[in-house]
């Protein structure tokens, strides 16, 4: 399914015009390389996850090309893929590593890190420009309004957002938890479908169900990356 070519961090068109100052050589090279540091940094501190903010940045990035946006575009939510969960480095360790059921506190804490992970973004300008922080500020945001960290609806949330949402979650199902165990693709496939038009946007899963045999690849492997 294809969408119309546009801005996917949802503050307004400025991001990919040239005053913004970012080339697309720009975010495909240094800023990604930057992303790709500081996404395994998160992964290295999360022991309960593996390679995952590289998982959600190749997904997004596929995800967005089947949407129909442009290669730029869909660079920069790969960008933005990689850098979703920074806000967890505040989140204590034995909180992101718990077995047991979360405390309301515990949820909390959880529940902060797109907020946090937006402020530790916000001074690097191009970031800010090119909407990867609100794409990390809303990718808990759900379609049906039930997300957090500001209960945003439909496409009231990023478009970027809410494609590393799908990206998140599928990466997530197809990983061990220390409170559940891994889900095969097809089963992760099926979950996502049935949560299109609740938790996902439906054009974002019509997206992934065309996607699905050239995503599954993706994750869980160690290929190489997508946007450098
Ligand atoms: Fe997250
Ligand atoms: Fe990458």
């Amino acid at each position: 399914m294809r969408e119309p070519a546009r801005y996917p961090g949802g503050s307004g068109p400025k991001a990919l015009d040239a005053g913004c100052g970012c080339s697309a050589h720009f975010v495909t090279t240094v800023l990604h390389q930057f992303a790709e540091s500081l996404g395994f940094a998160i992964d290295a501190k999360d022991q309960t996850t593996r390679r995952h903010s590289d998982e959600v940045a190749r997904v997004s990035q596929e995800l967005a090309l089947e949407l129909g946006l442009s290669v730029s575009q869909a660079g920069i939510i790969h960008v933005a893929g990689h850098l979703h969960d920074i806000g967890k480095i505040g989140v204590p360790d034995a909180v992101l590593g718990k077995r047991g059921v979360l405390t309301p506190c515990e949820w909390q804490a959880i529940r902060r890190h797109p907020q946090a992970g937006a402020d530790i973004l916000r001074p690097v300008l191009s970031l800010n420009n090119l909407g990867v922080v609100d794409m990390v500020l809303h990718h808990h945001e759900r379609y049906d309004g039930a997300g957090y960290p500001y209960g945003l609806k439909g496409v009231a949330i990023p478009l970027g957002a809410r494609i590393i949402a799908l990206a998140d979650s599928l990466s997530a199902m197809l990983q061990d938890r220390p409170y559940r165990k891994s889900r095969s693709f097809d089963r992760a496939h099926d979950e996502i479908i049935r949560c299109s038009g609740a938790q996902f946007d439906p054009r974002v899963v019509e997206a992934f169900r065309s996607a699905a045999p050239r995503l599954e690849p993706l994750v869980g492997c160690e290929a190489g990356s997508l946007a450098a």
